[in-house]
């Protein structure tokens, strides 16, 4: 058995997430120069891009696009703010974005603005003539971090160990690095997003009798009782403990075993936030992602990804009014587009995806502006044995779902 006994470490994302975190609801964006004021720790890139107008370089951004043409292709996450947002050929939540990089086969770039994990996912999918860029890269996930490599391995040999090699099944979220998925593609396991976690879930099952899943806590709970597996079935591995912090004995009962881990935007929402939004609305239908917590999934009307949260609120008759347990930039767009409906986030804090704001159009400009001289920049690429094993659990979940 392996034991490895290491700090808990916070990442640097968690900690400079309060810096947009206001009360203000202006998240305009400002000249990059500015935004770094906030005490940041983003990527530098050339000067002459940080004291660029946002205005200025929404021209420069919409002039590269047009130079680029047909060879260029933007994918957007619903979370970017709304100054990079517009310039995406194709928006989507994870599971489409991952869809659109294995389908999109003709554009030679692929500019991904969203986070580190979904650009890997798209240079592991889209073609291997194809480039994928990252505008910014320390456009990470702090959830994605909470599970390291050289961890999710310990645990795996101690899994093995007690429960011998049939005895699990993994299953890693969408938000988890390639190498990780390559893990589970490796060990029988399968990919899974927020849209399609219990088909995951229901495929897992059939073949043995546990999961792991990696690594959010709140999805991987809120999947597992809606497929009908007991609180008491299931337990929370810590990394920083021996066997997670159980004895073998709870091992072998349980049937779900959730990586401690979680998503810092999505537990900031709260059960007496949504008893708020009831008194002050009493007609009022609140909508979360599975993200957030048991309770909240429990107290709030729908939950699902962030694609299921705009289809939901469009479909919703006029004069419906909705409170949103997502981040506030997709929020706020929402409420834009849905002018006859009130729709509000649930926190009053308005308290953006720090990682997901990284893409400020400053670096979307500087991507496609080197695009433009025939320069490459910030590609992500996943090397191909860690690709090749990644891709098994990917298109394992492509082609359950
Ligand atoms: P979706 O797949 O629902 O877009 O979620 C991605 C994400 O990172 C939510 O925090
Ligand atoms: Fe990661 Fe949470 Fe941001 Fe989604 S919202 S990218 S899970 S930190």
């Amino acid at each position: 058995m392996v034991v490895t006994l290491r700090e808990p470490m916070v990442p640097i994302t968690e900690i400079e997430r309060s810096a947009f975190c206001q009360t203000d609801k202006d998240l305009k964006s400002k000249t990059l120069e500015e935004e770094f004021n906030k005490g940041v720790r983003w990527q530098k890139l050339p000067i002459s891009y940080m004291r660029t107008s946002p205005e200025e370089l929404d021209t420069r951004i919409t002039e590269a696009k047009a130079a680029l043409g047909q060879r260029l292709l933007i994918l957007g996450h619903h979370y970017q703010r709304d100054e990079v947002i517009k310039h995406a050929d194709l928006r989507g939540d994870s599971f489409k974005l991952s869809q659109y990089a294995a389908t999109q086969t003709k554009a030679e770039s692929i500019v991904f603005c969203g986070v580190h994990f979904m650009a890997e996912t798209a240079d592991i999918l889209s073609s291997q003539n194809q480039s994928v860029s990252l505008p910014n890269l320390t456009a990470g996930c702090s959830m994605a971090d909470m599970a390291r490599l050289d961890d999710v391995l310990d645990c795996w040999d101690d899994l093995q160990e007690v429960l011998g090699p049939e005895g699990v099944t993994p299953i890693t979220y969408m938000n988890s690095p390639a190498s990780i998925k390559a893990q589970c593609g490796r060990n029988e396991g399968i990919v899974c997003t927020s849209s399609n976690a219990p088909a995951t879930f229901e495929w897992a099952l059939g073949r043995r009798e546990r999961i792991i899943f990696l690594p959010d806590q709140h999805l991987g709970r809120n999947t597992g009782l809606r497929m009908g597996i007991g609180l008491d079935e299931m337990l929370v591995w810590n990394p920083f403990k021996p066997l997670g912090g159980h004895t073998e004995d709870e091992l072998r009962r349980a049937r779900l075993i959730l990586w401690q881990g979680h998503c810092s935007v999505h537990t900031r929402f709260t059960v007496p936030q949504i008893e708020r939004a009831r008194l002050q609305y009493p007609d009022i239908r609140v909508v979360v992602h599975p993200e957030t917590t048991m309770e909240v999934v429990q107290a709030a009307d729908y939950n699902g990804s962030t694609e299921y949260i705009i289809k939901v609120i469009d479909d919703a008759p006029a004069g419906s009014v909705w409170a949103v347990g997502t981040e506030v930039n997709l929020v706020n767009r929402i409420a834009a587009e849905n002018p006859d409906k009130t729709v509000f986030c649930l926190d009053s804090v308005v308290c953006p995806c720090s990682t997901m704001y990284r893409i400020h159009p400053a670096y979307v400009a500087w991507v496609l502006e080197g695009l433009v001289e025939g320069v490459v920049v910030n590609q992500i690429t996943v090397d191909e044995e860690t690709s090749g094993y990644a891709r098994i659990a990917l298109d394992r979940m492509l082609s359950t779902v």
